[in-house]
């Protein structure tokens, strides 16, 4: 896609587990020849050494510890984004059923979530970035110059996860189902930078549409954003 002459703006997109988030972002990034920043997955890498250290998830001092010591680098890949770990490549290792069931808990922590908020910060102080989470049009980046609340009803968030994880995952749709609105209560319901959408944020229900017709909405969005912007400045 030719991207015409803009500004370059920061675009935060939050929501809950499985309403296409990353997908979309990763393709609005592509689009727009922006950099992807996948802030899920940096809670996971922090769940995924925490577990491995045999910490407990609760423990706020010792995962932060962890959390501040550890080297988090994001590269984009082919197919999703690729997560080093201390300059280990732990991308295949994040979205198992056990970092799923841990990661809110992780994501709890008061220690945690400054560290990665102070990482994502800076990832975004060039702009040009599309970070997807939970908090970031809230907490992380309030003045990412455009923000989406990407949504989806909980049922069809469990079947896109059911077929991202395959009928060997040995767990059922119903299940799944049980464990994202868990998941979205824990992210919802905690204290310190909880899952919301901010008052500025669009809201889009991507119940039944497909990523393109998502992902194209956003780009011709940020389009419209960044030329405003311009324009403003000359
Ligand atoms: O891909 P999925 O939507 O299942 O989750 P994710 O984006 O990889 O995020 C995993 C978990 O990390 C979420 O359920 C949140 O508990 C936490 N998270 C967060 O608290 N804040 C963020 N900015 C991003 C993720």
């Amino acid at each position: 896609m030719n991207v015409p002459h803009t500004a370059r703006i920061n675009i935060a997109i939050d929501g809950p587990a499985g309403a296409g988030k990353s997908t979309v972002a990763r393709m609005v990034a592509s689009s727009l020849q922006y950099i992807y920043v996948d802030t899920g997955a940096m809670y996971r890498a922090v769940t995924f050494k925490a577990l491995e250290a045999g910490l407990s998830t609760e423990d706020n001092e010792l995962v932060g510890r962890l959390a501040k010591e550890l080297d988090i680098t994001l590269l984009p890949g082919t197919d999703a984004q690729r997560v080093l770990v201390n300059g280990e490549d732990v991308s295949s290792r994040l979205r198992t059923l056990d970092i799923n069931r841990s990661v809110s808990y992780i994501a709890r922590l008061e220690t945690v979530r400054y560290r990665m908020a102070e990482l994502q910060r800076q990832m975004a102080l060039s702009k040009g970035v599309v970070m997807d989470g939970r908090d970031i049009g809230t907490h992380v980046l309030p003045d990412a110059e455009l923000k989406i609340f990407l949504t989806a009803t909980p049922r069809e968030r469990a079947t896109r996860r059911y077929l991202e994880l395959g009928p060997d995952a040995g767990i059922s749709l119903n299940q799944l189902e049980q464990e994202i609105k868990e998941r979205d209560r824990l992210d919802e319901e905690r204290e310190i930078a909880p899952l919301l959408r901010a008052p500025d944020a669009r809201l889009i229900d991507s119940t039944g549409r497909t990523v393109d017709e998502v992902a194209e909405e956003i780009v011709q969005w940020g389009i419209a954003v960044a030329r405003t912007i311009l324009a403003e400045e000359k």
